[in-house]
């Protein structure tokens, strides 16, 4: 009999409850053992939970108990979620999590931690929801040398993207749907100001490249500034827009990283991952572009990927498999100030207006204002536009994603 602890009984937590309760029987002839959830740890109440007799609210009695094996840590925040973590490594329990703030500020030290106790550190239910792409990133293409991860990282965004552009719901009544269905944060402003993709690309940089590279290093822009006038220019580009994480490794090494609302060519799959649905290429000089494809948030998809991770891990109890990469630094991450792309432009004026521009593609809109015009630039970084439109602000800048970045 193998015994785990929850740590956190909220969407995920309660998940993984319900994936031992319904899967319990596969599970455990898979693992050869049975798997019992002995603690809950919230500070709340749930009376009227089947699960009430194993609600504590005391961490020093999952520390202390000898027969809890892992510890799965479904509180979020880098805070109790830190100390928690951090004692159960020390205590020799295996500790798998869902957390990608703890994992992308504190990866590296907690991947340290674990091997000094010979305790493993898990996190695949922390990017990509249900996908299983940390797994595949750090044993099935380590063959290749990878040059860059990019994708759809975070559900609630795209979900409403998805019923803006397609349902003509606004943007509140496209968040609220998505609070509903448990995809967003607790504080959505960590989904929508684009906070969540940057702590997922921070740890898919570290796993593809081998070293840290902390949320604060990577410029981040979210999808509230996204129009329904923007959406409209980009699908008369046949485009769509898609917020995008991307991490790219320079020639020398070092690795630029960023998150930002992109126009995707309707060619590119990309485009079509619709809903809560995310997606992440990978592209390496081997395989060429791989591409990650499932739900990436939501209770039930999360939790699969968390028991993923606790029966592995339950199954190399005695050869551990270390994960593992160095510490990051300011010389490591390069700025975006270098990186060239076409551009999409709404601004106020007329074609006349836009003569330093070089050459544009002028697109049209149904109901769009008469001093209003649409274009796409031609490649060109972002220091160069904005000398080009000398000092006149946009409406809206939004990089198109590069044909060579594309699905070869
Ligand atoms: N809020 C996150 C999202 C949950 O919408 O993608 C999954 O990490």
């Amino acid at each position: 009999m193998a015994k785990i602890a929850i740590l956190g009984f909220g969407v995920v937590g309660s998940g993984v409850a319900e994936v031992i309760r319904v899967n319990g029987a596969s599970i455990a002839q898979r693992l050869g053992v049975e798997v019992e959830l002995k603690y809950i740890l919230d500070l709340r109440d749930f009376p009227d939970s089947p699960y009430a007799d194993k609600l504590v609210k005391d961490f020093s009695i999952i520390e202390e108990d000898p027969e809890v094996d892992v510890v799965v840590e479904t509180i979020g925040g880098a805070r109790a979620a830190l100390e928690f973590t951090q004692r159960a490594l020390k205590a020799g329990k295996s500790v798998v999590s869902s957390n990608k703030e703890l994992v992308a500020t504190h990866g590296c030290e907690l991947l340290a931690l674990a091997r000094a106790h010979n305790a493993s550190y898990r996190f695949e239910a922390s990017v990509g929801g249900g996908i299983p792409i940390l797994h595949p990133l750090s044993q099935c293409l380590t063959a290749n040398r990878i040059s860059e991860v990019r994708g759809i990282l975070n559900g609630t965004t795209n979900y409403i993207l998805t019923h803006m552009i397609g349902t003509g719901l606004s943007f509140e009544e496209a968040l609220k749907e998505a609070q509903e269905r448990g995809y967003a944060e607790h504080d959505p402003t960590a989904d929508v100001e684009g906070l969540d993709a940057c702590r997922k690309i921070c740890i898919l940089a570290a796993l593809a490249f081998g070293r840290h590279v902390y949320p604060d290093q990577v410029p981040t822009e979210g999808i509230t500034k996204v129009t329904l006038a923007d959406v409209s220019y980009a699908d008369a580009a046949r485009m769509s827009i898609k917020l995008l994480g991307r991490a790219i490794q320079q020639e020398d090494g070092r690795v630029m990283a960023y998150v930002a609302p992109h126009l995707v060519r309707r060619s590119n799959p990309l485009a079509q991952v619709d809903d809560v649905f995310n997606a992440i290429t990978v592209r390496g000089n081997a395989i060429g572009d791989v591409m990650f494809y499932g739900r990436g948030a939501g209770k039930m998809p999360t939790a699969s990927a968390v028991m993923a991770d606790v029966i592995d891990v339950l199954q190399h109890r005695r050869t551990q498999r270390f994960m593992t990469w160095e510490e990051g630094g300011a010389d490591y991450v390069v700025s975006t100030d270098t990186l060239e792309s076409q551009w999409f432009l709404r601004l106020k004026g007329t074609i006349r207006d836009l003569e330093g521009l070089g050459p544009v593609t002028v697109l049209g809109r149904p109901g769009a204002p008469g001093d209003e015009i649409g274009v796409i630039t031609e490649s060109m970084t972002r220091g160069e536009l904005d000398r080009r439109l000398k000092g006149s602000a946009p409406l809206s800048a939004m990089r198109v994603l590069d044909e060579s970045a594309d699905l070869a």
